[in-house]
């Protein structure tokens, strides 16, 4: 049968792949490379590194991938999304089913960790489910974006005991940090830690291009960073053409009776 490996290959610093993905590269025939376009050329090399320093040359082939492009203002963010999934599952059926013989062993590599924020478990399973073509799948974690900007921090993730909650910019803006004491924001195109209610007990922990030789670190309390987050994401995005930023909201903990 047909076997799929999601391996996550960390967020931005090739040392940061495990043991187990870098054993996982060597099983590969055929790696299927997901091209996020222009503006992210960067991600690519990044990719093509790590293939180049962990893949075995000339033992595998490379499938680029075009993904479809994707509605970001939909009304409907859910059915979006949904319909995205669909397409690429489609796209990446027809992928395997073409480029991977029958008993070869095919790899999708996935930024940070194939758990966080990624959709390549969900389509994979997606085909699975099918059955169409039959394949199995395996799943090779990595370290997060989180993981990264916490370590490059030196700060836990949680404080003693307490939960900690992970969501996007958007929702950020949506429901503030509610009564958590702990918010990590992914995915924020907007500035969203804007939105929070002032309070002088909130820090942040900001962390942009975690990983790489372009890393950037600020933190402090918010309302005396923001400003400077936000002139400093603006500056980097202009001279890169591209950002990803990942960051910690927290404030202490309220005692429990
Ligand atoms: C689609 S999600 C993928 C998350 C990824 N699976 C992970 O484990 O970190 C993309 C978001 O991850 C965060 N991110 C990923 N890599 C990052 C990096 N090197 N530095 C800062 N943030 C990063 C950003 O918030 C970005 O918007």
């Amino acid at each position: 049968m047909r076997k799929i490996l999601i391996i996550g290959i960390g967020a931005g610093n090739p040392e940061h792949i495990t043991i187990q993905a870098i054993n996982a590269l060597q099983r590969v025939a055929v790696l299927f490379i997901t091209d996020k376009g222009a503006d992210k050329d960067e991600l690519a090399r990044l990719r093509r590194d790590i293939c180049a320093r962990y893949v075995p040359d000339g033992r595998h082939r490379t499938v680029e991938i075009a993904d479809p492009a994707r509605d970001r203002n939909p009304s409907d963010y859910r059915a979006a999304v949904e319909t995205w999934h669909q397409q690429r599952a489609n796209l990446y059926e027809d992928l395997i089913a073409k480029q991977l013989g029958a008993d070869e062993c095919g790899a999708f590599l996935v930024w940070g960790d194939p758990s966080l924020y990624d959709s390549t478990i969900r389509i994979i399973a997606e085909i699975a489910a099918r059955g169409s073509v039959a394949i199995e799948y395996e799943v090779i974690p990595g370290i997060t974006s989180i993981q990264a900007l916490t370590a490059r921090h030196g700060i836990p993730l949680n404080q003693i005991g307490e939960p900690v909650q992970i969501t996007t910019g958007r929702r950020l803006a949506e429901d503030s940090m509610g009564p958590a004491s702990d918010v990590v924001v992914m995915l924020d195109g907007d500035c969203a830690f804007n939105t929070v209610p002032d309070d002088a007990a909130v820090e942040i922990y900001w962390g942009a291009y975690l990983g790489t030789p372009d890393e950037i670190l600020l933190s402090g309390k918010l309302r005396d960073t923001a400003a400077a987050i936000e002139r400093t994401r603006a500056d980097a995005r202009r001279r890169k053409g591209w950002i990803m930023d990942t960051y910690l909201l927290r404030k202490p903990a309220a005692p429990r009776r």
